[in-house]
């Protein structure tokens, strides 16, 4: 297993929309394995293969392990299946956009399918921060970042801030 480099924003490649997986190979297996070894490096809770440069519809999350309740899911093609009207603000950070956070607003709960590692189809509902995180990593596949989500004046303040660290 290897830390892969991490894609940081404004690179184009954020904003481009990832294809499917077409079956679950060894270089798959061991791509998901890289990315969980990056994200407990980075150190973050969810990360998409676009943000290591590779554009196929790929997610890993772990987000509880910073709290000991490591549980980690690696989530090929994922899709949502039912969103709540519920909506909630969380703080959302992200590995390409280090050292700035921003408040996005998003459905409460959401119920993800998807394929694991083994070819199974898993299905499971999320909500608070789990929810959240969800949303932001499947936004990757489509190419959006949570400065996406923010209203104009937000957003270039945002970046701002990160252009100027
Ligand atoms: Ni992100």
């Amino acid at each position: 297993m290897s830390v892969l480099p991490i894609l940081k924003w404004p690179d184009p490649r954020l904003a481009e929309t990832c294809v499917p997986v077409p079956e679950v190979t060894p270089e798959i297996e061991r791509l998901a394995a890289d990315m969980l070894e990056t994200l407990y490096d980075a150190p973050g809770r969810g990360l998409a293969a676009p943000q290591v440069g590779v554009m196929q519809r790929i997610f890993v999350m772990d987000v509880g392990w910073k709290e000991g309740k490591s549980d980690p899911i690696v989530c090929i093609n994922p899709m949502l299946q039912e969103v709540s009207e519920e909506r909630a603000t969380q703080t959302e950070g992200c590995l390409s956009i280090p050292g700035v956070s921003a408040e996005v607003t998003r459905p409460a709960r959401a119920q993800m399918v998807w394929t694991g590692l083994n070819g199974g189809r898993y299905v499971q509902s999320f909500e608070g921060f789990a929810a959240a995180c969800v949303q932001h990593e499947l936004d990757h596949l489509d190419g959006v970042v949570t400065f996406d989500h923010l209203d104009a004046e937000t957003r270039a303040i945002l970046i701002g801030k990160y252009e100027s660290q």
